[in-house]
């Protein structure tokens, strides 16, 4: 045992961290793959796995043993209350499964079922654990913010003993019909299915029971018995692997056992999509959008999906593996609808992915089949807690799941800049440097970012005093162009002498227990360490005041964090993680809470930032790595320790896609790749397609030679400096799409899926996107060699390629070939939407903060065109008082319009300093693509505002081969906030 020896284990201890140490400066090897579970692995994946199985093999003779006592269901208030038995013997005994079905306002279902004996706290829990014992309730506290108002009017449609449909939702379109034997749900909308539980009967909750210690067989008078007798008696009584009980108690994986006090409790569901035949979401993994099935098959996954936030470095790629976020939130698509599912648990959980090919009318010969999609859900504890969104459109689930857990953050304008990282800028005189020399060189960027190493012995809260001298200065050099510092600080507290961090958190108890109620000692970056357990509100309120600009010397307003390791990773932890049987606040054990664990630490960061000075209202940035369903609440993430190769650069557009349909689309992949050197045409192709994530960060481990854009040699220099820099001309579009994000849940940069529900060919298609609304369809290179892209088509629009207007023979469904030589980034314009940009490139985004804005207007088949742009300080939360300005733009009529798109709650315009300063920030300029012909012979056109009118010039350009007639408006001089018209007639 390893606390039985405390010498020995340290040295194991010891050597775990050379060898994790060893491999991380071992370029190119890959993720140790065994040093995380299987499913086979982990005891109750593989009981419900097997349970599947054992359900499917006896084909309709299968029920689950799950009914509803049907003389003791209600409905209140749009919420009903059953109680669902379960059947755990040939005696008919039953265990009592209380279940609440909630309707809810918004037109979301929810279901909750929990366990009587364990609400009630009346189990014993073994190995005199000081744990819970009721099933974990309080996922919700962390991931929900909104959207659980009842709908009163939800009613009963038809009741008997058999079951009860409720019909609910908008004009009532939405049905669940409640099936009692066995229990089963079918929701439907508009009188049809759509998504079912329990269809498959493999809902399983394993309830409490007490440890039964066999008896051993009597040894006296075997030898009496006969040879035949003795070897059938000896033969042991073949258990079903779903019955297995070997891992009920205790289980044991790379060494480490974890001790199970409560038994096996794991609760799962199978979930059918039906006739849908596109699962997507339950990020985080690195494969395709579209998810696989993971029971075998070709191109099939064999494993279920995995959900266990871990520190996976150097992942591999098209793998259902679990990563370092989990948000078990999915979405189905067939043609015209979206459905989805949020299962909110934060245990471990598996889920399984199959299709069927189902015949639409038996007698059709399987000609006219539809598929449905199959998943099973399997949590290790914690309630059964889903919530069922109805639809139609994919914009639908993502606001309905976004009321729920929440939207995006607005960000510091700055965070969608550039940011530079490396792990490591050595010291403060090189992080001036590189700063003089990115102007030097005239690359925009934002942010730049230190690693571990800027610590005093990795002693957060601390600078190294040999290397980071003069803080202060560094930050403040910084400032003078408007340019941020990201520092990391982890979870992990280094647990040695003479620090006052681990001093006061072991003194005030705010460190994560280990199983015995003892401060747990696991090792990370700065060896024996302690983890701070920020589900505690008193360990929130301590980190806060850890970050106070008086407490942590060196910190200026423009230094923001970066929450890493948060799985959290443990060197000598069993899966690089923590034990299941630590112990959280309210003692939860970490088994029920781990993949909210990241979470509560990114949260008590942000909270940190909002509090570091009285009276200082600014929005913190803060990157995380580990996340759950509600983290994008709390700032951005990224995909982690990629490689620099060109399948990982191609891996990176599915990820971020599957994190902006999950609802946290503030994401990023490092540019570069984080382990080993990339050659300068990945180099430079990653920056091109970085300039197009949300979250845009170049970062190398420490081993790899330096990257500064400004390091590559030419052409690629310039190349990538202006892929840069289209990234800081095109930052209000996305400005734009992060306020959209955060008004309404929508992906930041949008699947094919998302934007033509209605265009099945675009189901699968993972490797472009539309950014925002603004019609933007992007497709990175990701591969080498490549002067050409083909780019998929999702509708009948035109499509102009944004550098040179050419318009492309295209149609809908078929792929578009587009120039992609090296200095060039396959973007294309849609036809009908207008969307800002700032035209003049700058140092930074402070710096561009007043300039005046162009419009790029690209005219529609039927001549129309529209789109908007939102803008305020984008540093403090005043905009939440009405101090912004929302645009709206329209083209159509040979009308050119700017009117107010949404009403200000607060002050009038004029009101705020930044109202005030942004007073005569002005539209410059207007480009008009695919003009039409007739306005050729036009010079001047007419622009009113503010009750005055002025003639503009028009410069026509022709259409000329394939490049599309254009014109251009130029020194409009109409204020930003101000309405105003252009009359082309
Ligand atoms: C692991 C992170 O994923 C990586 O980005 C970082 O550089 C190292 N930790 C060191 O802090």
């Amino acid at each position: 045992m390893q606390s039985s020896n405390p010498l020995s284990w340290r040295w194991t201890a010891y050597l775990c961290l050379l060898s994790v140490l060893f491999s991380l400066f071992t370029p190119a090897v890959m993720v140790k793959e065994n040093d995380f579970k299987k499913c086979h692995q982990s005891g109750f994946c593989k009981r419900n796995r097997a349970l599947a199985d054992h359900a499917i093999s006896q084909g309709t003779s299968w029920q689950a043993p799950y009914t509803i006592a049907h003389d003791q269901v209600s409905l209140k208030h749009g919420q009903l209350e059953a109680t669902i038995l379960k059947t755990i013997d040939q005696q008919g005994t039953t265990v009592n499964l209380p279940i609440t079905v909630s309707f809810l306002l918004s037109g979301t279902a929810r279901v909750t079922v929990d366990e009587e004996k364990r609400q009630a706290k009346s189990i014993e829990l073994r190995n005199g654990s000081g744990a819970r014992k009721e099933r974990y309730n309080e996922a919700e506290k962390w991931a929900i913010v909104g959207g659980l108002t009842l709908d009163k009017d939800a009613k009963i449609s038809h009741q008997d003993k058999k079951g009860i449909t409720i019909k609910y939702g908008p004009n009532l379109e939405f049905e669940a019909e409640i099936k009692y034997e066995p229990f089963a749900i079918d929701f439907k909308r508009d009188g049809t299915s759509h998504i079912k539980f329990n269809d498959r009967g493999l809902m399983n909750m394993e309830h409490w029971r007490p440890k039964v210690d066999k008896v051993e067989p009597e040894k006296e008078g075997e030898e009496e018995k006969k040879e035949g007798e003795e070897e059938q008696k000896q033969e042991p009584k073949e258990v079903p692997p779903h019955l297995d009980e070997s891992t009920w108690w205790d289980e044991t994986f790379g060494g480490n056992t974890d001790s199970k006090p409560r038994g096996p409790e794991s609760v799962a569901l199978d979930i059918s999509f039906h006739g849908y035949d596109h699962v997507y979401g339950i990020p985080e993994h690195a494969g395709p959008l579209s998810l696989k099935e993971t029971r075998g098959g070709e191109g099939n996954y064999e494993e279920p999906y995995r959900l266990y936030n871990a520190d996976v470095f150097e992942y591999i790629l098209d793998s259902p593996m679990t990563l370092y976020g989990a948000i078990p939130f999915m979405q189905a698509q067939r043609k015209d609808s979206t459905v989805g599912v949020f299962w909110l648990n934060s245990a471990e959980t598996w889920v399984d992915i199959t299709k069927a090919k189902e015949s639409k009318n038996p007698l059709a010969l399987g000609i006219a089949t539809k598929t449905s999609t199959h998943t099973h859900w399997i949590s290790e504890s914690g309630l059964m807690d889903v919530f069922v969104f109805l639809g139609p459109t994919p914009q639908d689930i993502s606001k309905k799941y976004a009321e729920l857990t929440g939207t995006t953050a607005m960000p510091p304008e700055s965070a969608l800049g550039y940011h530079q990282c490396r792990w490591n800028y050595v010291s403060d005189d090189d992080v001036k440097e590189v700063d003089r020399k990115m102007d030097k060189f005239k690359i925009p960027y934002d942010v730049i970012w230190l690693d571990i190493e800027y610590t005093d012995e990795k002693k957060y809260f601390t600078w190294d005093p040999n290397m980071f001298k003069d803080p202060i200065s560094m930050g403040k050099q910084l400032d003078e162009h408007g340019r941020k510092l990201v520092i990391i600080i982890d979870p992990h507290i280094k647990n040695t002498g003479s620090y006052p961090v681990i001093d006061e958190m072991k003194s005030k108890g705010l460190a994560v227990k280990n199983k015995d109620g003892k401060d747990f000692d696991g090792w990370c970056w700065p060896g024996s360490s302690m983890w701070i357990d920020a589900f505690s509100p008193a360990a929130i309120k301590w980190w806060c005041s850890l970050f106070k600009y008086d407490a942590f010397k060196g910190t200026l307003e423009n230094t923001y964090i970066w929450n890493d390791m948060n799985e959290p990773s443990v060197f000598n932890g069993p899966e690089v993680t923590m034990p299941k049987d630590n112990l959280h606040h309210g003692g939860w054990e970490h088994r029920d809470v781990h993949n909210i664990n990241g979470m509560t630490f990114h949260n008590a960061t942000y909270e940190a930032l909002l509090t570091r000075k009285t009276g200082e209202l600014r929005r913190p940035f803060v990157l995380t790595r580990s996340f759950f369903a509600g983290s994008q609440r709390l700032g951005a993430m990224w995909t982690g320790d990629n490689q620099a190769s060109w399948e990982h650069l191609g891996a990176a557009v599915p990820m971020i896609l599957a994190q902006g349909i999950a609802g946290f689309p503030f994401s990023g992949a490092d540019v570069g790749g984080f382990f080993g050197n990339p050659e300068l045409e990945l180099q430079t192709r990653w920056f091109q397609a970085g300039a197009f994530y949300p979250f845009f960060r170049g970062h190398a481990h420490i081993d790899a030679r330096r990257r500064e854009p400004y390091m590559a040699a030419e052409p690629y220099r310039s190349i990538i400096t202006a892929a840069l820099r289209l990234r800081y001309s095109l930052m209000p579009s996305w400005y734009t799409a992060f306020f959209h994000a955060n008004r309404d849940g929508s992906p930041i940069i949008r699947p094919m899926y998302w934007t033509h529900p209605g265009e099945e060919s675009g189901f699968a298609v993972d490797d472009q996107f539309f950014v925002g609304s603004t019609g933007l369809l992007v497709k990175p290179v990701v591969e080498k060699d490549k002067d050409t892209a083909d780019v998929y088509i999702p509708d009948d629009e035109n499509y102009y390629d944004y550098f040179t207007y050419h318009k492309l023979p295209t149609s809908k469904g078929k792929t578009a070939s587009v120039p992609a030589p090296i200095e060039t980034i396959p973007v294309l314009m849609r036809g009908g939407h207008i969307f800002p940009r700032r035209d003049v490139p700058r140092r930074s985004t402070q710096l561009m903060k007043y300039d005046d804005f162009t419009l790029v207007v690209v005219l529609g088949k039927n001549g129309k065109a529209e789109g908007d742009l939102y803008v305020d300080d984008g540093d403090s939360f005043d905009y939440q008082k009405g101090q912004y300005i929302h645009r709206l733009f329209k083209l159509k009529d040979k009308l050119l319009t700017s009117t107010a798109a949404s009403t200000h709650e607060g002050k009038s315009l004029s009101d705020g300093d930044w109202m005030k300063r942004f007073y005569n920030v002005s539209f410059d300029k207007v480009i008009i693509v695919g003009a039409p012909a007739s306005w050729a012979n036009k010079i001047e056109v007419t622009v009113k505002s503010e009750s005055k009118e002025r003639p503009v010039n028009l410069e026509y350009h022709k259409a000329e081969g394939a490049k599309a007639a254009y014109v251009v408006l130029s020194r409009l001089g109409v204020r930003v906030g101000a309405d105003w018209e252009v009359n082309f007639a």
